[in-house]
């Protein structure tokens, strides 16, 4: 597997452009498959996630074609090619979003339950007690989830127990070819989640209220195409930089930023200190003086998201004071806090709750990504760091950034990737 090789100290500065949301494509994609014409969809980011979902619905039968460096046109199938391979989908926590499409569209779907993030049990419940609640009959065996709906899946009034991001998307996508009103009650309000609707809407689907509590749907007998559809910047590669810009003590200008969609994670780093300024679609992120401790506790959004939460980590290990980071989303995210420890954090652990204790400095050593956004974490902390830091498993940070590397060398950090099999860096 491949390494980033980071020689840390050296603050970033200048310009970066955001790319397309991981967690929106993913979504859209799995929607794409329900359009009865021809998509295109623009600002797509080329990340290992994106590949592996388009190769999932190629093998389903959709025909996707790359244009250009971030935009794809795809073609439903008309009928099933097959089921999503399990090799592909064990790779991808987002491949069951595929299982509403498949039933509103196809009326059946066997896709088998799917991997990702070593950061939480992360049960399906809620996706298959909506689907079920639409009229699906689902049943799990052999790892499987196999769900049938008859011809035609029907609207329903559904509350969720707690909102979660995938089984709102499932559902709602699953209602969209629903017979009649679905109303789908304590929902996640994401911006992914407004994404997903907004592309629902562009194929002819009638979904209203996506961004807030409750989501209402009047079922279409069939979707069709959309000329065009740009996903929204992703929020968490933005909230990445602008949390690498303030832990090198550095000043960045981010260009492709919806600034609201960031706010929770420009909140946090302003009451740390953190000078964080908006111009349009601009966001410049500096520290000019001292930095403060905060306490952080993750949220569904516009709570602040877990998916900045080992980012943040990483970032307050050396902001002088103690800091407190609870973790309300899943319950093993702070793998991460080991790693930092072996570059010289001062962090405990206890249960959902990590105490920070700002040391004066981190110091590089070898350190290993244990998901998406600990291994980010640790770029971050291998940028802060004092000498070289290695960073093992970069598989896992290859899955949802893109061109991580050359952005963070534009901006003048000094890191290069060690590829698999080149031990003459070690
Ligand atoms: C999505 C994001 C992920 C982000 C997460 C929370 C994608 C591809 N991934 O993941 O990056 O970290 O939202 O913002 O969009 N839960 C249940 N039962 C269920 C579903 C979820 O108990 O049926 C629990 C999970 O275990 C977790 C919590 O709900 O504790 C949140 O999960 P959820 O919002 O569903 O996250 P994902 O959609 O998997």
């Amino acid at each position: 597997m491949d390494k980033l090789v980071i020689y840390g100290g050296k603050p970033l500065r200048g310009k970066v452009r955001i790319s397309g949301a991981k967690n929106a494509s993913l979504a859209i994609l799995c929607a794409s498959i329900m359009a009865g014409e021809p998509v295109l969809l623009e600002n797509v980011p080329d990340i290992s996630d994106v590949r592996v979902m388009i190769e999932i619905i190629r093998h389903i039968g959709a025909e996707v074609t790359w244009e250009g460096d971030s935009s794809l046109r795809i073609i439903a199938p008309s009928k099933l090619a097959g089921d999503p391979p399990c090799e592909l989908v064990k790779k991808l926590r987002a491949s069951n979003l595929l299982l509403g499409p498949l039933l509103a569209r196809f009326g059946h779907a066997r896709v088998s339950l799917p991997g990702g993030c070593n950061i939480g049990v992360r049960p399906m419940d809620l996706h298959f007690k909506g689907l079920a609640g639409l009229g699906a009959g689902i049943d799990l065996h052999g790892g499987y989830a196999v769900g049938k709906s008859g011809p035609r899946l029907k609207g329903a009034r559904i509350y969720l127990d707690f909102p979660s991001v995938g089984a709102t998307e499932n559902i709602m996508m699953a209602a969209c070819l629903a017979d009649g009103q679905t109303v789908l009650e304590n929902v996640a309000k994401e911006p992914e989640i407004v994404d997903l609707a907004n592309f629902l809407n562009c194929l002819g689907a009638k979904v209203r209220g996506a961004g807030t509590d409750i989501i209402k749907i009047e079922g279409v007998s069939e979707l069709g195409g959309c000329m065009r559809y740009a996903v929204i910047p992703d929020r968490i590669e933005a909230g990445t930089f602008m949390v690498a810009a303030a832990a090198t003590r550095g000043q960045v200008e981010l260009e492709n930023i919806i600034p609201p969609h960031v706010e929770p994670i420009s909140a946090k780093l302003r009451d740390a200190g953190v000078d964080v300024t908006e111009n349009g679609d601009v966001l410049t992120v500096g520290v000019n003086g001292p930095l403060r401790p905060v306490d952080i506790k993750t949220l569904p959004y516009p709570g602040f998201p877990t998916d900045m939460q080992s980012q943040m980590m990483a970032f307050l290990s050396t902001v002088e004071g103690t800091s407190v980071i609870i973790e309300n989303i899943f319950e093993n995210r702070f793998q991460i806090a080991d790693e930092l420890k072996r570059m010289g954090a001062r962090i405990k652990v206890e249960g959902r709750m990590a105490v920070v204790e700002g040391v004066p400095a981190l110091h590089g050593t070898q350190v290993r990504a244990t998901d998406l956004r600990a291994g980010a974490a640790l770029v971050i902390a291998g940028l802060m760091a004092r000498g070289r830091t290695v960073v093992s498993n970069t598989c896992y940070i290859d899955r949802g950034y893109h061109q991580l590397e050359e952005k963070l060398r534009s901006l003048g950090a000094d890191l290069t990737r060690m590829r698999h099999g080149d031990g003459s860096l070690l």
